[in-house]
């Protein structure tokens, strides 16, 4: 137990309701030995610092060593594992972000935080997770929340010809949609990535349809989503196909011309109103009114869930290396900061997982 920590509960209550001993001095000048930390990191199976506050996640990023927690941790060489707690600005904060990011970059598996009405109040993201879905994660071991799970992911974009050499395309590089596919593999997922054109490596262990129409796409995710439990629709899916596409190079003519335009499929939605329909997600891309595009997108297609986010800014959402999701489901919402795409993947992917056991707690996600 931290300092702080005894402000809560007394090492004594903690004894008595867990029937373990409780040790809390780095240096105990009456009994204990001076490796003692030591000895108590070589004895431990694996760690869990459950709740970690914002402070020990920086002192555990940067390596300092200044109370017996945050020296068991650096000394540890089995499984650590974090479930922070914490105020959701607090939470949000850049720093924080980039404390979690080299935590995890250094092995820590971080657990949550979940979203919800916080101790001081506030609404967000910074409640400890459940205790039974840090128990459930630890016991499928590091990172393995979606263990067993089958996802059909879509990413990029999607290319619609109007003769032989030209299309009609958009800004996605695929970033978001690979992160995601990755992310899941490390969580234990069995993945099929359904890609328009991307100039990106195929993450291992993930299989890949490669398409480039709308309409290529959406039979690729109909053809492979009805045994799935989760469908993630990253792509950005061209709305409108040219009506005609030309077998000919289209030639010069007149000083102004008009394309005419046919809707394409809409494949989310055709997967969400499917009777055997997987747990989906979509993405919204919006540059102004992102709550309320965001909200009629998630009714309209009748998703489980959707993460919006803004575009046509400096930084986050299409062909950046970085974004920031606003994350929508029926009754709730979540707000992921801005971070590295690999980093923000992981956390929708927790957001996912415990909206889907809080949908179906007998699920094991
Ligand atoms: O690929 P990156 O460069 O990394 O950029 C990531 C991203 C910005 C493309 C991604 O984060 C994103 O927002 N993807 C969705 C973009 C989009 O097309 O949003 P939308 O609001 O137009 O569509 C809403 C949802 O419906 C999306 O899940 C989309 O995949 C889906 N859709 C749209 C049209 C259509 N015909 N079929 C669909 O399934």
């Amino acid at each position: 137990m931290t300092r702080s920590a005894r402000q809560f509960v007394t090492p004594l209550t903690f004894q008595a309701l867990s029937g373990n001993s409780v040790h809390t001095e780095l240096f105990d000048a009456g009994q204990a030995q001076a490796m003692d930390h030591i000895h108590l990191a070589r004895w431990a199976d694996l760690i869990l610092v459950a709740p970690a506050s914002a402070n020990m996640l920086a002192k555990m990023a940067h390596g300092i060593a200044d109370d017996l927690l945050s020296t068991l941790c650096l000394a540890a060489e089995c499984p650590v594992f974090v479930a922070p707690a914490m105020n959701q600005a607090m939470w949000n904060k850049a720093v924080t972000q980039d404390n979690i990011g080299r935590l995890r970059r250094d092995g820590v598996a971080i657990i949550g935080p979940a979203a919800g009405e916080q101790a001081c109040g506030e609404q967000g993201l910074g409640r400890m997770a459940e205790p039974e879905n840090i128990c459930a994660r630890i016991l499928a071991g590091t990172d393995k929340t979606m263990r067993g799970l089958k996802l059909v992911i879509s990413a990029g974009p999607t290319r619609e010809p109007l003769d032989p050499v030209r299309f009609i395309s958009n800004r996605s590089s695929g970033k978001m949609g690979y992160a995601l596919a990755e992310a899941a593999v490390r969580a234990g997922a069995e993945v099929t990535l359904v890609s328009g054109p991307v100039n990106l490596p195929v993450p291992s262990g993930v299989s890949i349809i490669r398409i480039e129409t709308a309409q290529q796409m959406y039979d690729a995710v109909i053809s492979r989503v009805s045994d799935c439990d989760v469908y993630i629709g990253a792509a950005a899916v061209a709305d409108y196909r040219p009506a005609q596409m030309e077998d000919r190079k289209i030639k010069k003519q007149h000083d102004h011309g008009v394309i005419a335009l046919a809707k394409n499929p809409d494949i989310i939605a055709a997967v969400a109103s499917r009777a055997d329909k997987p747990f989906v997600v979509g993405f919204a891309a919006e540059t102004d009114d992102l709550e309320n595009y965001a909200g009629s997108k998630l009714r309209a297609k009748r998703l489980d869930m959707i993460a919006a986010n803004w575009v046509g800014q400096a930084e986050g959402g299409f062909d950046s290396e970085r974004n920031a999701l606003q994350v929508y489901w029926p009754g709730g919402s979540c707000h992921l900061p801005m971070t590295d795409k690999d980093q923000l993947a992981e956390q929708l992917l927790t957001v996912i997982s415990e909206r889907m056991h809080e949908k179906n707690p007998t699920q094991d996600t």
